[in-house]
């Protein structure tokens, strides 16, 4: 398997990138980072990439009339910068049908829930007046539905008691820092295989719960 050339895509603090971004470093990832890109300037993620000596590149959604255009304008960016993988880590706009096309089966997120619960926004808020139990994180390749996709690997944290927004995503978090690392390192691995609209991790549906377990 070719080796993964990464653009990762952010929109705020980026520390899910800078998990990333230190895994790589690290060698723990078989990968290289050739982009940071945000839609944001003000992003605090674009400091932490600098600081870590890697290429940034802002590119504002305001500054383009409509989605496809701003789409086209990242795509361009990535491609120039001999992308052939993108992470979604907290990039906070959606993406065009165009866009996910072009990098199907290359393009892979994370979202701070067990998917297929509480995709979108507020998710902890929901998680928190669902009464569940468990929360967590998932790792999936990106689909045209927002936070749908074949799962390559998910954590699990427990709910306490007690629990706030900000609490329990403090928990989330910290698993997906673990959590994001693991699943790329098994897709440069070439250890990742999508039959029907699951991921197989070596061949096996279960494995990836079992190999991913944050407290590992
Ligand atoms: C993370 O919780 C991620 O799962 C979600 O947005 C948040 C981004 O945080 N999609 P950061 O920018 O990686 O710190």
């Amino acid at each position: 398997m070719e080796r993964l050339k990464l653009g990762i895509l952010i929109s705020g603090r980026g520390s899910n990138m800078r998990a990333l971004v230190e895994a790589c470093r690290r060698g723990a990832i078989p990968a290289d980072i050739n982009l940071v890109l945000s839609n944001r300037a003000d992003a605090g993620g674009l400091n932490v990439a600098k600081a870590a000596g890697l290429p940034t590149q802002v590119i504002a959604h305001r500054d383009y009339p409509d989605r496809p255009l701003f789409d086209a304008a990242i795509d361009g960016a990535l491609r120039a910068a001999d992308v052939n993988f993108v992470c979604l880590a907290g990039f906070m706009r959606l993406l065009s049908e165009g866009f996910i096309e072009g990098w199907y089966n290359r393009m892979i997120n994370i979202h701070p829930s067990l998917l297929p619960a509480f995709p979108g926004l507020d998710t902890h808020r929901r998680a928190l007046e669902a009464g569940v139990r468990f929360a967590g994180c998932t790792v999936h390749y990106v689909r045209f539905a927002t936070d749908t996709g074949p799962i390559i690997a998910q954590a699990a944290v427990p709910v306490m008691p007690g629990d706030t927004e900000e609490s329990l995503a403090e928990r989330v978090l910290a698993a997906e820092h673990r959590l994001y690392p693991l699943a790329l390192r098994l897709v440069g691995e070439g250890r990742v295989k999508i039959e029907g609209e699951r991921a197989l991790v070596d061949g096996k549906p279960a494995a990836a719960a079992a190999l991913l377990n944050p407290a590992d």
